[in-house]
């Protein structure tokens, strides 16, 4: 009930809303709501009371509150349930902990803080409390382990495309899943497979998002390769409509794929991409490749064209120049 006062608050954009429209709508007294007004001051709502206008929402908790998630997370059916943590080591650890107990597809962990983020090739992923989106998914997808990276690609487009519609900044994807704004880092995605017999049990999406980071808050070696949507934007953004934002997109995305297959994620991919028919360098687990890359696998690898005509696919690289 506290959060569908919350969600008609919000609908009002500032504005006051009567207390008589909020006790019609709910069928609760005028003094209930009073009460329930308070309870939402002690977590951390700024709700301004006017005997004859009624109620206003002057400014929400910094803190996500697992309530109001759910709320936002109602018109998507793809998340099943939502465990919010305070502080963890990675949300990759601990939905990997609960998909190993059975949990479904669509169990959804964020924590505010993680204290051991890890990021693609063994890197660190600095995650402080309450600046970023830290978030790891269960998917069950029933799908032969070598298709997994296709999955990594949809999950950077509906990321992209989340992040567009929330900002004005030119947001673009860097093969194979990093999210770049004037050539700085915003985002990382992490998929981590468990297989069977080459048949995928379950993939952990480990997804984070600088939201409201500022140039404090990165070492002095990354200020110059990553970014935060607050820093580039200009404004802080409220991270659970970037849950949101997000979970609409890759519900849209995730049912396309497994109604079309790759095809379609493939061109929303390479619209989006920032790599293509640009030179570059490459490290993968079989040596350096040098080329430009021309386009996208059916499976989601990296079609370079090499300096001598041919062309490769690359699964897994390391970028430069
Ligand atoms: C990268 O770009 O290197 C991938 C970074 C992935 C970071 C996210 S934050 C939530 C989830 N938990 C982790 O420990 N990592 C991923």
């Amino acid at each position: 009930m506290s959060s569908r006062i919350i969600e008609m608050l919000e609908q009002q954009d500032g504005q006051y809303l009567s207390g008589e429209t909020i006790s019609k709508e709910l069928g609760i007294s005028r003094t209930a709501i009073w009460k329930k007004i308070k309870k939402l001051e002690e977590l951390g709502y700024q709700i301004e009371a006017s005997r004859r206008l009624g109620y206003r929402l002057a400014g929400k908790p910094s803190k996500l509150i697992l309530s109001e998630l759910l709320t936002k997370l109602k018109d998507t059916s793809f998340i099943c349930s939502v465990k919010l943590l305070d502080s963890v080591d990675s949300t990759n650890n601990a939905a990997q902990q609960l998909a190993e107990d059975g949990a479904a597809e669509g169990t959804l962990v964020i924590a505010e803080q993680q204290t051991n983020g890890r990021g693609r090739m063994g890197r660190n992923w600095i995650s402080p409390a309450g600046k970023g989106v830290w978030m790891s998914v269960i998917l069950r997808p029933s799908l032969s382990l070598q298709f997994a990276p296709q999955l990594t690609l949809l999950t950077a487009v509906a990321l992209c495309r989340a992040l567009k519609e929330l900002t004005t900044l030119d947001i673009g994807i860097k093969w194979p899943n990093d999210l770049l704004v004037d050539g700085k880092k915003i985002s990382g995605i992490l998929l981590e497979s468990t297989a069977e017999d080459e048949r995928i049990r379950y993939i952990i999406a480990g997804i984070g998002i600088s939201v409201n980071l500022t140039e404090e808050d990165y070492p002095e070696e990354l200020r110059g390769i990553a970014t935060s949507l607050r820093i580039e934007q200009g404004n802080e953004l409220d991270r659970t409509e970037v849950i949101a934002a997000f979970f609409r997109q890759f519900e849209l995305l995730y049912t396309l794929y497994q109604q079309e297959g790759f095809s379609p994620i493939q061109t929303l991919w390479e619209a989006l991409s920032v790599t293509l028919h640009k030179p570059v360098k490459l490290t993968t687990p079989a040596g350096v490749v040098e080329g430009t890359p021309i386009g996208l696998s059916e499976s989601g690898a990296l079609i370079v064209q090499k300096l001598d005509g041919s062309q490769v696919n690359v699964f897994s690289a390391v970028t430069s120049g």
